[in-house]
This record gives C-alpha cells, sequence and structure tokens, in this order.
C-alpha cells in the first residue's frame, strides 16, 4: 500500500511525523512525504525537519506565499501531477492549513482516500480560514482522526458516519512526549537569559489579531506593563513583524522585552515548559502547554481546542486586552486552576493511527 503525507505550514510537521515514524515497522506499506512549501522561510520548515528527525520530502512543490485563492490554486495545480504519478492508496493530511484541503480537495476527485490528522475540531468561527479548512476536509475525509471528545461530537452533528471516525489521542503530543529529553536538555534559558517562572512567553499571527493596527498598539502596552516585573519573551511570526513595521508599533522602549526570529520546535517548548505564563493567539501552543501544565492564556474569541480549556491549563480572554490582564493577574496571584492532561494523549496517537491506516 502506498501513503502519501502532505505538509505545507509549520504546524504540520509535528502531527505528521509520528504517524510516519510508526508506518516504518508495517512491511509493505511504503510512505513519502510531500512538502507544499506553504511555508519556506528556514525557520518556517527545514529547522523542524532537522530537530524532528523527519526524513526529506520526496516532493516539493515551492507553492510559496499568495492570497488564499492563488496559494490553494497553486498547491492543487502542482499536487495533482504527483498524485497521478505516484498513485498514492491513502493521502494523509494533517490540521487546518490551506495545504490540508487544496491536497485533500485535488486526491478526492482522483479517487484517492484520504485520512485527516486532527479532524472534528471546531471553533464555530466562519471567518477564520482555518475553520473552513477544517469543515472542507473533513467532509471529504475517509478516516476522520479526532484528538479530543469535542471532535466525535462535532462530527456526529455534521452527519459524519460513525465508522470513519477514530479517537487516537493527539499526535502534537506525541512529538512532544518523544522529544522531552531533549527540550530539557536545551540551554534555550541561557542563551536567553531566563530563570524559569521569571518570564513571559508570548506569540501573536492570526490575521484577525495582528492585521489590525489598533490590536498592535495594544498587544505593546501589555508588554510594556508586565515588563516591570518580568521579561517578556516574544518570537514574531513573519506576517506580525510586517504588520508592526507598518502600523509603525515600537516595541523598541520595553525593557525586558526579548525579541526574537520564529524559534525551532526544541527551542520553542524548552521556553513554553518553563514560562510563568503564556499569552498566544496559537492553536498548537494551547495543547502544548496543556500537556506541560503550563498555564496559558488564549487572545481569541473562540477555541477549537475546548478540552485545553475544560480540562486543560488553557483560559479563553477574548482579544480586549482588559480581560487577558484579569486572567494573567489571577496566575500571577496563583489561584489558577489545577488542570490535568487530556484524555488518549499519552505519546501513542501516532501508532494507533498507523495500526488503522495497515489493516486497510
Ligand atoms: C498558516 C496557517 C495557520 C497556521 C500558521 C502557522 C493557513 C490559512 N494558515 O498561517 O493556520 O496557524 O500557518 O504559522 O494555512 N511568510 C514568510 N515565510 C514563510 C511563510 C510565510 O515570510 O516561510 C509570510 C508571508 O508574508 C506570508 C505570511 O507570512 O504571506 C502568511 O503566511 P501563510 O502561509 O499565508 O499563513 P500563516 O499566517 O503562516
Amino acid at each position: 500500500m502506498k501513503i502519501l503525507f502532505i505538509v505545507g505550514a509549520r504546524p504540520n510537521f509535528m502531527k505528521t511525523a509520528p504517524v510516519v515514524n510508526a508506518l516504518k515497522k508495517y512491511a509493505g506499506v511504503e510512505c513519502k512525504i510531500c512538502h507544499t512549501g506553504q511555508h519556506y522561510d528556514a525557520k518556517m520548515s527545514d529547522v523542524f525537519f532537522k530537530q524532528l528527525e523527519i526524513s526529506e520530502p520526496e516532493y516539493y512543490l515551492g507553492v510559496g506565499s499568495g492570497s488564499h485563492a492563488v496559494q490553494t490554486a497553486k498547491i492543487m495545480t502542482e499536487i495533482e501531477p504527483v498524485l497521478l504519478e505516484w498513485k498514492p492508496d491513502i493521502l494523509v493530511v494533517a490540521g487546518d492549513v490551506n495545504s490540508t484541503i487544496a491536497a485533500s480537495l485535488t486526491a478526492v476527485k482522483l479517487g484517492i482516500r484520504i485520512a485527516h490528522i486532527e479532524s472534528g475540531l471546531r471553533s464555530f468561527d466562519r471567518t477564520m480560514p482555518e475553520e473552513i479548512n477544517r469543515i472542507l476536509t473533513d467532509a471529504i475525509s475517509d478516516y476522520l482522526f479526532v484528538t479530543e471528545i469535542s471532535g466525535i461530537n462535532n462530527l456526529k452533528k455534521d452527519g459524519v458516519d460513525d465508522s470513519k471516525v477514530f479517537f487516537v489521542g493527539n499526535c502534537m503530543i506525541d512529538t512532544l512526549v518523544k522529544f522531552l529529553p531533549v527540550i530539557e536538555k536545551s540551554d534555550s534559558l541561557t542563551q536567553y537569559n531566563l530563570k524559569p517562572q521569571n518570564y513571559f512567553l508570548m506569540t501573536f499571527h492570526r490575521p484577525a489579531n495582528v492585521d489590525n493596527p489598533e490590536f498592535l498598539l495594544q498587544l505593546s502596552e501589555f508588554m510594556k506593563e508586565y515588563s516591570g516585573d518580568y521579561k517578556i519573551v516574544f518570537p514574531v511570526h513573519p506576517r506580525t513583524r510586517s504588520n508592526m513595521e507598518k502600523a509603525g508599533v515600537n516595541l523598541n522602549d520595553i525593557n525586558n522585552l526579548v525579541l526574537t526570529e520564529p524559534l525551532g520546535y526544541i527551542e520553542f517548548m524548552s521556553l513554553v515548559k518553563d514560562a510563568k505564563v503564556i499569552v498566544t493567539d496559537s492553536g498548537g501552543i494551547q495543547e502544548e502547554s496543556t500537556f506541560l501544565k503550563v498555564p496559558c492564556v488564549t487572545v481569541r474569541d473562540n477555541t477549537e481546542r475546548p478540552v485545553t480549556v475544560d480540562v486543560g491549563s488553557n483560559y479563553l480572554a477574548g482579544t480586549n486586552f482588559e480581560n487577558v490582564k484579569k486572567y494573567v493577574d489571577l496566575i500571577l496571584s496563583g489561584k489558577g486552576k489545577n488542570s490535568a492532561i487530556p484524555e488518549l494523549w499519552d505519546g501513542k496517537a501516532g501508532e494507533r493511527i498507523a495500526e488503522i491506516l495497515a489493516k486497510e
């Protein structure tokens, strides 16, 4: 059997690697990786291949950036010849980025079965491009691999047949479990002159937030306010960096601010592990911080990962910074909640998925 894995953007790499690795022990299953090139900077892509020990992709489509239509269309036209030539039996896609839906839509029309890692998540906010990508990919998938119970319920409501839905756990957490010993040995804290629990870690890249100059201004005020007592570490996504420059938001006068380029996986996760609090609009970081039981304040109006709030260490604050401060102060006062690790986030999701796919 031939299985083609699609990766494209930063969060895809850590979700896909555990499944590729787990399939290695199944004789008769041949796997190849196709990188669409949605993310192409070394710091957004290559570093993950090296650190996560993922083999070089057999196919690289090099599509790069563009509007949603341009990026999606380029991926579709570039992937079609690959599918026609290699004729995989199953296409495995992950998450909710443009590469996920573009590759799936092309494959389904060629009669190729689709397996979706991290299926069923819903923010119920259709203004998010990722929500559209999730709904559409799930609608055409044959194997829907779910990370949390909410995903099963969402797929049920969408009328997906139970036989296609598999509650397997969380592949992103598999990668974290595997690399935790390496993360614990990383010298990132020394490198940035940080001590455990003496810094905030912040990331922002959602268009709904960072395309809004008023939001960026409030964000810089927030950093100023807390940088008296804590260091603030802020690895800046390319979109955010360019929007800050356009909006004239100047962070240079904030003491105690450590601005960095996007970081590699090991460096970043070691900063997550020892942070006092994380303030972010990311999807994946809500899950990684939950696993590490580090308090996380999510600056969004909704989350497609409700288990991180109901069970985990995540707080959903909305995009008003007064609310963000309320949660941050609660955490700093030591009165935050006791959290737990969600069901099946045990480092074995990739193995469960491999077992299911290898039987097909
Ligand atoms: C994409 C995903 C988002 C995910 C995020 C993780 C979609 C719709 N969005 O958002 O769900 O959370 O990846 O990072 O797929 N750029 C670079 N170098 C790169 C890649 C991008 O400079 O290697 C810049 C370009 O100016 C580009 C912008 O970042 O236009 C946005 O990149 P894009 O891939 O469109 O979306 P992300 O915001 O990264």
